[in-house]
């Protein structure tokens, strides 16, 4: 049984500094180069584990060096990787990371994320059957996405979604999740050409009306989080922080929420803890490293006044 399961990608992450991002056809030169453990079903399974207790995910790596270290690396995380299997004949899913002072843009290769199919996710039912809270990205083939949800609405296991990054979703995928975490520009690609950002709210509240079985949560950045309750826009307030680095921001965000989901918190309350996890995950360089534990969350809610 998981409190939380993650199915989901695993990426190795060159994280360089650049001053700015290079024109098509030109070199330039950057500061510096990390490397990370990455992917989004990695960094969210973690964030989540930091919070509470069994919590597993659900992945394949390539057969090389990369694959090998990322093990290694979750190995010392409170985290069952007893399913992460290695794909002998691909690679390792690579980030590539470009960050300026004020963001970061990302090209990923997915190499072995490709691999979790629909074949190998029915290895798996058991698992999803048995999860409280489900927790999926799209950084896997959009169809085994597809699979996952069925095989959880079949038993009932609350699924949240984060749509990240954007890929166009079916109205059998949307309908089928319990929760939905667009940041502001994934949700204006759900609402498609007629989005318009002035009226964010007024969008929330239309789609929030044509899809009534999900719950669209949309994150912010310094804005806050809103979701819709009763018909009406619910902000949670956003904590201040100094950025140091926003990639895995949002992964932190999504394993927190839902970590505390799975313990049946009100929204609110899983949403404050998302947010507070989040604005100290971007005070240190790396997705995973500024990832907070249940300590340092609870201590800033418990002396943080939000203007
Ligand atoms: O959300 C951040 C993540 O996106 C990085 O770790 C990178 O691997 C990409 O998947």
């Amino acid at each position: 049984m998981s409190n939380v399961l993650v199915i989901g990608s695993l990426n190795f992450d060159l994280s360089m500094q650049v001053n700015r991002l290079p024109k098509i056809g030109e070199t330039i030169h950057g500061r510096s180069i990390d490397y990370f453990i990455g992917g989004k079903g990695a960094n969210q399974a973690v964030a989540a584990s930091r919070i509470i207790n069994d919590v597993s995910l659900i992945g394949c790596l390539g057969n090389d060096t990369f694959g090998e270290k990322i093990k290694k690396h979750l190995k010392n995380e409170n985290l069952n990787i007893n399913n992460i299997e290695t794909v002998s004949y691909t690679f390792t899913g690579m980030a590539s990371i470009f960050k300026t002072e004020f963001d970061n843009a990302i090209v990923v290769i997915p190499g072995a994320n490709d691999w979790v199919s629909e074949t190998f996710i029915d290895k798996y039912e058991e698992q999803i059957k048995n999860a409280k809270v489900l927790l999926l990205q799209l950084e896997i083939p959009i169809s085994s996405v597809l699979h996952i949800i069925k095989i959880a609405k079949k038993y009932k296991t609350t699924v949240i979604l984060n749509p990240a990054p954007y890929h166009d979703l079916s109205d059998e995928i949307i309908n089928n999740v319990d929760f939905i975490t667009p940041n502001d520009s994934e949700f204006s690609d759900l609402c498609g050409s007629h989005f318009d950002y002035s009226e964010i709210e007024t969008q929330m509240l239309d789609w929030q009306s044509k899809h009534p079985n999900t719950q669209l949560i949309v994150t912010r950045g310094s804005q806050g989080v809103s979701f819709v309750r009763n018909n009406t826009i619910v902000t949670v307030k956003a904590f201040k922080a100094t950025v140091v680095d926003t990639t895995g921001a949002g992964d932190t965000f999504n394993g927190i929420l839902a970590a505390k989901i799975s313990q049946n918190t009100t929204l609110d309350e899983a949403i404050t803890w998302a947010n507070a996890g989040a604005s100290l995950s971007v005070q240190k360089f790396g997705a995973q490293t500024g990832m907070p534990t249940y300590e340092e969350v609870n201590k800033l809610i418990k002396n943080y006044e939000v203007e």
